[in-house]
């Protein structure tokens, strides 16, 4: 039989007081009960907060982990959940049901409900504990690690929220079994990001491995060297402050993938699709900019083709629209734009750089108009 204990990991997240662990593979359901049975025994009452679509695909999830029905407050499905209107009735419903401050939520779902359900935490009573239990690939490698939480005004996405760490983080990636395929794919796209911007080897890695599925048991690796990485760049910039570096890595691709967002309407692509496509312009802006080897188009494209990304727009999109688009990105500073490039494969750094010309021939490669 097979030994399941090698695909267990863990990582810590170093942020002094604030450091909790990720953990990561099938003991992973052990732990989270073991730890839900712990908080009961010391009175304290647990409070779940979790994604529709989750719900309906895992129903037995959370009674197998020993939490009542009761306790589970359900969130509609979609980004429009990550509302004023949400925010304010889940703190209504704690508030009902007079938790106190020694009460903890767990967040169950993507990352529409993890940033939710943590802007919660961050806000109840002054901030409660809260735990992350992601469930889509986006969530486990990217959005449960590293404490931004937030919700979306009608005038654009995360424009409210707070830095509020989880008390820890559990991944199951069985759970990604029931994830639709888009949305699976999606999170590819940001494992990918990880290898581009700062793991050559993750990316050489994954390279030499054929399309993996949901349910292949190499995504525990995979999942905590994401973990790992992501991890250390919020232990040396836990509030994005760092002059350069730092979190905006994280970023590799992103402002164009937002801009793709914003100019298509939000939900024409899935944030992963729209990175996708961010990534592929990356590449290209780092050959044209910074002399990065032209070979290395081909390895993305075709990386990211392998797990049926976009790497060009599926529509053409108003090339002025996506470049004021761009020109609102929050990580500009001084009017500026500030992007991320890469000197080589798997070494990112962040530009203000990159002249307004180059942009726009970037995009009309991609199929703007
Ligand atoms: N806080 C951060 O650092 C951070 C980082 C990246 C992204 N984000 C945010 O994450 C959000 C996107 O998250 P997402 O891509 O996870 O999308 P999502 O939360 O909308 O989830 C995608 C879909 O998958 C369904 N689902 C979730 N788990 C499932 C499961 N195991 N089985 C079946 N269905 C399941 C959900 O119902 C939903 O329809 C955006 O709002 C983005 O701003 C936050």
């Amino acid at each position: 039989m097979k030994n399941l204990s090698s695909l267990n990991k863990h990582v810590d997240v170093a942020l002094a007081e604030r450091s909790y662990r990720i953990e990561i593979g099938p003991e992973a359901s052990q732990i989270l009960a073991a730890m839900l049975q712990s908080l009961k025994a010391k009175g304290r009452r647990v409070t779940v907060i979790a994604d529709a679509g989750l719900l309906s695909a895992q129903a037995d999830f959370f009674s197998q982990h020993g939490v009542d029905s009761g306790s589970v407050i359900s969130v509609p499905q979609g980004e429009a959940s990550k509302s004023i209107e949400q925010f304010a009735r889940l703190l209504s419903e704690l508030a009902q049901r007079a938790l106190g401050r020694d009460s903890v939520l767990l967040a169950a779902g993507g990352g529409v409900c993890g940033d939710l359900a943590g802007f919660v935490a961050a806000s109840y009573l002054r901030g409660i504990d809260f735990y992350q239990i992601p469930t889509t690939l986006l969530a486990m490698v990217d959005s449960s690690v590293g404490g931004k939480t937030g919700i979306n005004l009608p005038e654009g996405k995360n424009l409210v929220g707070a830095f509020w760490q989880p008390k820890g983080v559990f991944i199951l990636p069985a759970l990604l079994e029931t994830l639709p395929a888009r949305e699976f794919a999606a999170g590819v796209a940001e494992v990918i990001k990880y290898g581009m911007l700062c793991d050559i080897a993750l990316f050489e890695k994954l390279e030499q491995l054929p399309h993996l599925a949901a349910d292949d048991e190499r995504w525990c690796e995979i999942i905590a060297r994401c973990c790992e990485l992501k991890a250390t760049i919020v232990s040396a910039d836990e509030r994005e402050t760092a002059g350069s570096g730092g979190r905006a890595l994280l970023n590799l691709g992103h402002t164009f993938a937002h801009a793709i967002e914003q100019v298509s309407g939000y939900g024409t692509y899935l944030h992963g699709e729209a990175v996708a496509i961010g990534l592929s312009l990356a590449t290209r802006m780092a050959i044209k900019n910074d002399n990065l080897d032209p070979a290395i188009q081909a390895r993305v494209d075709s990386l990211l083709q392998r797990y049926h990304l976009p790497i060009q727009l599926s529509a053409p999109l108003d090339t002025d629209s996506l470049i004021s688009a761009m020109c609102k990105d929050k990580k500009n500073l001084a009017g500026k734009l500030r992007l991320i490039s890469m000197q080589s494969l798997g070494q990112a750094y962040v530009t203000d750089q990159i002249s307004e010309p180059l942009i726009r021939i970037l995009w009309q490669d991609a199929g703007a108009a």
